[in-house]
C-alpha cells in the first residue's frame, strides 16, 4: 500500500519524507488556507515546493466547478511539475474534466466519492486514483470501510486500473483496516503515519536491552 500524506504543511511533509516511506502528498484548498497559503501564485509556488520535497505523486485541486475552468486550471497545475496530479470533485463536471484529462494522459483524482457507484464512474472515466472519504462517512455512523472493500470489489471485477485512495484517513488503525482489505493508497495526518510507529512493549523491550548492555558493559 503506497502512503501519502494529507496536508500542505512543509514541515509535516519533510518529516514523512525523511522516514523514508512516503510515497506522495495530497491537498484540498482547506488545508492550503489552513497553512495561510492565500492568492494564485502564492498557491502555485507551494504546490511547486510539495513536489521539491517528496518523490511521488501531489494531488493539487481546482476551484473551478465548471467543464471550462476545471481544464483551464488543471492544465496551469499539471504545467506545474510531472509529479503533479490534478484533482476534481466528483460531479458531472469533474467527471468530464477526468475523461479529458486521462485522454491527455494526465494524472487525475476524483475526490469527494461517497459511493460505489461514484467511484464506477471515476474508474470509467479513467481517474488515476479515485478517493472515498472513509472519515467524514465514520463522522456520521456510516461505515467508511464497507465503501472501500464494495469499491475493491468493483474495481476488481473488471480489471479497472484506477487506485482506490483511501482519503479523510484519521488515525493508525483506518490504515491497517484500509491495508487489509486492499486500499491501494492510504492519505492521512502525519500522525496516522507515525503512530504506526508506536507499541508500549517496543518501548519496554529497548529499556531493558539497553540497561543489560549497559550492566555487562561498565
Ligand atoms: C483527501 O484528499 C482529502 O484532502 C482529505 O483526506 C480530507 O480529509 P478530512 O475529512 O480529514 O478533511
Amino acid at each position: 500500500m503506497k502512503f501519502f500524506i494529507d496536508t500542505a504543511n512543509l514541515k509535516d511533509i519533510a518529516e514523512a519524507q525523511a522516514l523514508g516511506i512516503l510515497d506522495g502528498v495530497t491537498t484540498n484548498p482547506s488545508l492550503m488556507a489552513k497553512e495561510g497559503i492565500t492568492g494564485k501564485n502564492n498557491i502555485l509556488k507551494h504546490y511547486v515546493d510539495i513536489c521539491n520535497l517528496v518523490d511521488g505523486d501531489v494531488s493539487a485541486e481546482v476551484n473551478a466547478l465548471d467543464f471550462e475552468g476545471m481544464i483551464k486550471e488543471g492544465e496551469e497545475l499539471a504545467d506545474l511539475h510531472e509529479q503533479i496530479v490534478v484533482k476534481l470533485p466528483m460531479t458531472k463536471e469533474g467527471i468530464k474534466a477526468c475523461k479529458y484529462f486521462s485522454d491527455r494522459e494526465i494524472k487525475t483524482n476524483v475526490t469527494l466519492i461517497f459511493s460505489a457507484g461514484q467511484a464506477l464512474l471515476a474508474a470509467k472515466a479513467g481517474a488515476t486514483y479515485c478517493s472515498p472519504f472513509l472519515g467524514r462517512l465514520d463522522d456520521i455512523s456510516t461505515d467508511g470501510l464497507n465503501l472501500i472493500e464494495e469499491i475493491r470489489q468493483i474495481y476488481d471485477n473488471y480489471g479497472f486500473e484506477t487506485q482506490i485512495l483511501a482519503a479523510s484517513v484519521r488515525h493508525t488503525m483506518h490504515v491497517v483496516n484500509c491495508a487489509k482489505i486492499g486500499a491501494d493508497v492510504m492519505t492521512g495526518p502525519l500522525s496516522s503515519i507515525t503512530g504506526l510507529l508506536k507499541h508500549p512493549l517496543t518501548d519496554i523491550g529497548i529499556a531493558q536491552f539497553v540497561a543489560d548492555y549497559e550492566k555487562g558493559n561498565k
